[in-house]
Order: C-alpha cells, then structure tokens, then sequence
C-alpha cells in the first residue's frame, strides 16, 4: 500500500468516526495523521452544520489544529467527564490490544483514554496484526538518568532506541520526558510487558494500551468497517 492510498483509509476511517460526535457531547480528541483527518471532519461538521461539542485534545498539536475551526476545547480537569475518545494507533489486534505512542503523545492519550466511557480507535487495515510488537514499542522516560533506564532495558533485552528528531536531538513529549522505542519484533505476553515497564523507575508510562478498547474502525479498500 503506497501512502495515499494509506491516507485514505485513514481518512476515510477518521469521517466515520466523526459521526459518533454528537451535540452536547464532550469527546477526547487523539492524536497523529489519521486523527488529523477526524479533526477536519469535526471541524467542518462545526463550521457547516454547527455542531457543537467541547473537546478535550491529547497533544497541543490537536489542540491548534481544533482551535483552528473554532472547535472549544478544555483542560482536561475542567470536565468531570469524557463521553467518547477518539484516538489513532500504531498497531491493533483481535482483542483490542495495541500499541500507542508513534507521535510521542502516549502519555496525554493514555490519561484521556482512562477517563473516557467510551475509546475508539481509527486505523488502516495496514495497522491490524496478529501479534502485537512488530512497530517499536514506545516508552516515555524522565530525562533525568534516562541512560539507566536503556541500559537496564538492554540488559532485558529489549533493544532500546531513544528517539532524535532530525537534529539528532531527543524528542520531547508535551509533558517534556524523552522516548525510548523498543525494538521487540512481536510481544507474546503484553500484560507481563506492561507490569514490568510501569514498574521501572524512571518510566512515565508506555504505549501498551491493553484492555481499555471499546471500537475499533478500520480503514479498509471496500469501506470503513466498525469492530466492536
Ligand atoms: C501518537 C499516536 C498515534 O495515534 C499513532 O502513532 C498513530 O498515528 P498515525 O495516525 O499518524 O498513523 O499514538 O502518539
């Protein structure tokens, strides 16, 4: 599949998400190249057919892209509750478990999905595996010892690689931690994964979103199809 045939399923999956945005709702807004193309639906659905919904955004990039089509968007405190999130990700499998965090944005998108009724996410079918681990695995680290935190993880084994951008400087997130990508190549038990790495000092979070899935809808050639 060649990137613009890519782009449109993501595209295609983020219109039909967008249906799920209702009047009055409060709805988490995700983040990365396919949520882009959910925002701009929600944004013309705003200016064309004045919907009216606040959101509450998982990056300041779809923060500015939102407030760009005068979607209101609030700080996450500021509502007691999250109706619907919408979110991209970076693979899936048949259980919902998945892999979050190409975008370096798992650590707002993990605290909006848990205090959300209700997580959708939009792929293309490209992003749907059997086995979970294929795409590095993303892992938010302070800084601060951050190189301790490598070792120790390629101590384990499981090949690190702290992200630059392309100065060859670190990559920050929006909370200002760095990412370290973990090159497993498949993830055959995700639960013992997770339990290890929030356990490591010095890790903020990581992208393994297990069990937190309610939808998901999937880009596909013959139309977008909706799992649940
Ligand atoms: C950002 C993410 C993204 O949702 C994930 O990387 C998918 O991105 P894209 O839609 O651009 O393929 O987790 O942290």
């Amino acid at each position: 599949m060649d990137k613009a045939q890519q782009d449109a399923l993501k595209k295609a999956a983020g219109i039909e998400a967008a249906k799920l945005v209702e009047n009055g709702m409060i709805a988490g807004l995700g983040t990365g190249s396919t949520v882009k193309f959910l925002v701009d639906e929600l944004g013309r659905r705003v200016q064309e057919e004045g919907l009216q919904f606040t959101g509450v955004t998982t990056s300041r990039r779809t923060q500015a892209q939102a407030e760009s089509y005068g979607i209101k968007i609030v700080d996450i405190d500021d509502v007691d509750h999250i109706d619907v999130t919408i979110d991209g990700a970076d693979e899936v499998d048949k259980n919902f478990n998945g892999i979050k965090g190409g975008g370096a944005a798992l650590l707002w998108e993990k605290i909006v999905a848990t205090n959300s009724n209700k997580i959708v996410w939009i792929v293309d079918e490209s992003k749907v595996v059997d086995t979970i681990g294929k795409f590095p695995l993303p892992v938010e680290v302070i800084p601060f010892g951050a190189g301790h935190v490598v070792k120790k993880f390629e101590a384990k084994g499981y090949k690190p690689v702290l992200r630059l951008d392309a100065d060859g400087k670190e990559v920050r997130t929006d909370e200002n931690n760095f990412v370290v990508d973990l090159h497993l190549e498949r993830i055959d038990h995700p639960f013992d994964l997770a339990e290890d790495l929030i356990n490591t000092v010095g890790v903020v979070e990581h992208g393994l979103f297990l069990n937190m899935v309610d939808t998901v809808i999937v880009g596909d050639p013959n139309g977008p199809r909706v799992l649940t």
